[in-house]
C-alpha cells in the first residue's frame, strides 16, 4: 500500500545491480511513494543491462558513475538536478565490494592494495558523495542521505573480512558528516544496519547460507527482507523522520538485542 510519502521529492539511488539488490527494492518503493529519481551504478555494472528494466519501470534516467570518482560524482549530481528539475531531497548509498572477500582471502593474509580498494569503494565513496553534494550545494533543506551497513561493524563475523572495517568507517562517516550537514542545511545522514540478505554482495561472503540461517534463528522476527529494508529507507527519506540523524539504525528483526532464542536452543540440543 502506498501513502504518497515521497510525493514531490527528488532523489539519487546508487547500487541497483539486479532484482535482488536492496537498492532495486528501494527504487520500486520510492517510485510507488511518488518520488522521482535517477539511478546510478558503476559503469562496469551497467554491462548486465538489468538496471534499464528498473529505469523503465520507475521512469528514471540511468547515469553511470564510479562512486570512488569525484569527477563521475560531479557529473552525476549535475545531470540528476537537470533531469529532475531541481535540488536533491534524498540519496541512497547502497554500495559494497571487497576484493579480499571476493577472492576468499583469509583475514591473516589480506592484500593491502585490495584492502584500500575495499575502504574506498565501500566507505570513502560515502564521504565523496556527500563532499561533492556539499560543494555543489545540491541538497535541499531537510534532505536525507542514507547508506547501508552491517553489524560486523560492531561484532566479529570471521568471513566478513575487511568489510567489517569498511562498515565501521562508513558508520563513523555518517556521524561526522551528519553533524556537518545538519548545521549546513538540516540534511540528515544515517546508516541502516540490515539483516543478511540474499543479494550478489551478500552471497559473496563465505558460508553465507549458514550465516543467513543462523541470523534468521537468532532474530525473534526473523531476518529482515530487502523489501522491508526498502520500506524503512522510504520512511527515512520521508518528512516523518526529520529529526533522526547521525544514527546507525538496526533493521535486523531483533538480532542485535538477542542473547539466545528458542530456535537456537532447539538446534543445539538436537541429537543430544
Ligand atoms: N546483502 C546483505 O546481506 C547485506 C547486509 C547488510 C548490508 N548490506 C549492504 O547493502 C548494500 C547493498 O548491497 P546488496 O546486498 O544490495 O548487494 P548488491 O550486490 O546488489 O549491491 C552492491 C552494489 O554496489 C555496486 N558497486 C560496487 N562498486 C561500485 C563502485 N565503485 N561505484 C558504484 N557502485 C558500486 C555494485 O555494482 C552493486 O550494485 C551494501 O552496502 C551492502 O554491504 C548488505
Amino acid at each position: 500500500m502506498a501513502y504518497n510519502l515521497l510525493k514531490g521529492k527528488r532523489g539519487i539511488i546508487f547500487g541497483a545491480l539486479d532484482e535482488r539488490s536492496i537498492a532495486w527494492k528501494v527504487a520500486e518503493k520510492a517510485h510507488e511513494e511518488g518520488a522521482t529519481f535517477t539511478l546510478t551504478n558503476a559503469p562496469i555494472a551497467m554491462r548486465m543491462g538489468e538496471i534499464n528494466k528498473l529505469a523503465e519501470k520507475c521512469g528514471s534516467e540511468v547515469i553511470p558513475a564510479d562512486a570512488t570518482s569525484l569527477e563521475d560524482l560531479e557529473n552525476l549530481f549535475t545531470k540528476s538536478s537537470e533531469v529532475l528539475g531541481g535540488k536533491i531531497d534524498f540519496v541512497l548509498h547502497s554500495i559494497g565490494m571487497s576484493p579480499n572477500v571476493r577472492k576468499k582471502k583469509q583475514y591473516g593474509d589480506l592484500n593491502y592494495d585490495w584492502f584500500l580498494k575495499t575502504l574506498d569503494v565501500s566507505a570513502l565513496s560515502f564521504h565523496k558523495v556527500m563532499q561533492v553534494a556539499e560543494k555543489m550545494d545540491i541538497m535541499n533543506d531537510w534532505g536525507s542521505i542514507l547508506a547501508l551497513s552491517y553489524i560486523a561493524a560492531q561484532r566479529t563475523f570471521p568471513d566478513y573480512g575487511d568489510m567489517a572495517q569498511a562498515k565501521a568507517v562508513l558508520e563513523s562517516i555518517a556521524r561526522s558528516y551528519g553533524y556537518r550537514f545538519a548545521k549546513k542545511n538540516k540534511v540528515r545522514v544515517n546508516t541502516i544496519s540490515q539483516s543478511p540478505t540474499m543479494t550478489t554482495a551478500g552471497t559473496g561472503v563465505g558460508g553465507f547460507d549458514v550465516f543467513f540461517d543462523y541470523a534468521d534463528k537468532m532474530s525473534p522476527l526473523g531476518n529482515a527482507s530487502a523489501e522491508s529494508c526498502a520500506d524503512y529507507c522510504v520512511s527515512l527519506f520521508s518528512d516523518l523522520t526529520r529529526m533522526v540523524t547521525m544514527q546507525n539504525l538496526l533493521h535486523d528483526g531483533g538480532f542485535s538485542a538477542s542473547g539466545i532464542t528458542d530456535e537456537i536452543i532447539e538446534e543445539m540440543t538436537k541429537g543430544k
